[in-house]
């Protein structure tokens, strides 16, 4: 059984091979970052056009490469929401007119649980039940996985997503888009001593709040003569502060929860000084810590391929559809088991 993965949600065209017998073939991206970078962020028109040019030929070139006939296909999974509408829809375009040709099910998948299965793509899988701190540029979330489809949220952002407040405080502080690795490599030559606020620290809920903290970020930027040091200086203490937050909240998740398998995945996974607190608090509360490698953090069609594999194996009786639908606002803890 191989399965076809698609993913177009936001500003990466990503396909993918997962075979039942071998794990992932191979999983091809490529990232629109440049294209938006002059805007300061992802602009929703471009997005779609530049899936529309570049999904057949990354498509070709990977059948090709692997040397996969069509016809060995079990599958076309697709990233069917999250995301922007004009993206999903030229992914599930295309997957579904490639499943309708070959006659085989097309699986609508919800991106984030692409994200929460993304470290079954290695070879040490955290057991089930586990708790995933998804970090990405749309969402931060808690959440507790039990089972495949079986997800119950913990907490989430009331306001900005954490990727989100730091491409926007990187922006202010003069850096490209998507900011929050640049942001990450000024803030190590800098020193955090500038009190940023953590919102809702102590507030007892598991939710994150990061708009005050982007806006304390934009009242400082405005205060400062914003020389080298100073940058890197308000870089490091911005870096601090939201870290400090993601590594309380998801702690008391574990605790609330009593379940010692953490699982870290989403675009904000990739940083550094993260993993390094995260990897402290481990040792120091006892829990497992497990990272998607840094390819599967970001945005890609692997941990689709994987997720529709998983669902394919539980359910073959995908019909082969006639129409299709997109959902760009879509929350994972509503999607259906099978
Ligand atoms: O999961 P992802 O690739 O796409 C979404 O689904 O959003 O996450 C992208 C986000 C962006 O906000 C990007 O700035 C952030 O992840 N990011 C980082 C780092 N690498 C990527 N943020 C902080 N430190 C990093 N090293
Ligand atoms: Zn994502």
């Amino acid at each position: 059984m191989i399965i076809l993965g698609i993913e177009t949600s936001c500003d990466e065209t990503a396909v993918a091979l997962y075979s039942q017998s071998s794990g992932l073939i191979d999983h091809k991206v490529y990232s629109q970052a440049k294209l938006h970078a002059r805007y300061g962020g992802v602009v929703p028109e471009l997005a779609s056009r530049d899936h529309i040019s570049k999904l057949l030929p990354l498509f070709k070139a990977l059948i090709k490469k692997n040397n996969i006939s069509l016809e060995k296909l079990s599958a076309v999974a697709y990233t069917k929401g999250p995301g922007l509408a004009g993206a999903l829809l030229v992914g599930a375009a295309f997957a579904n007119s490639i499943a309708t040709a070959l006659k085989i099910p097309s699986i609508g998948i919800h991106h984030l649980e692409g994200h929460l299965l993304s470290p079954f793509l290695t070879s040490s899988p955290p057991q089930m039940p586990f708790i995933a701190l998804l970090v990405s540029g749309g969402h931060t979330q808690l959440m507790q996985v039990n089972d495949i489809g079986k997800y119950v949220l913990l907490g989430e952002t009331l306001d900005d997503a954490a990727g989100e407040a730091f491409d926007k405080s990187a922006k202010l502080l003069g850096l490209d888009y998507p900011g929050g690795a640049h942001l990450a490599l000024l803030a190590e030559a800098g020193l955090p001593r500038y009190p940023l606020p953590r919102p809702i620290l102590n507030d007892k809920t598991l939710n994150f709040s990061f708009s005050g903290l982007k806006t304390a970020v934009l009242m400082l930027t405005k205060k400062e003569k914003l020389t080298k040091k100073v940058k890197a200086d308000i870089a490091a203490s911005f870096q601090n502060a939201i870290t400090e937050v993601l590594v309380k909240k998801t702690i008391a998740a574990l605790q609330i929860t009593n379940i010692n398998n953490l699982v870290v995945a989403g675009g904000v996974g990739a940083n550094k000084f993260l993993r390094k607190n995260l990897n402290k608090a481990a040792r120091n509360n006892g829990f497992k810590l497990f990272y998607p490698p840094l390819e599967f953090c970001t945005d890609n069609a692997a941990m689709i391929a994987y997720a529709g594999y998983q669902r394919f194996s539980k359910n073959k009786h995908y019909q082969i559809k006639k129409t299709f639908s997109v959902r760009p606002r879509w929350k994972l803890q509503t999607i259906s088991q099978n």
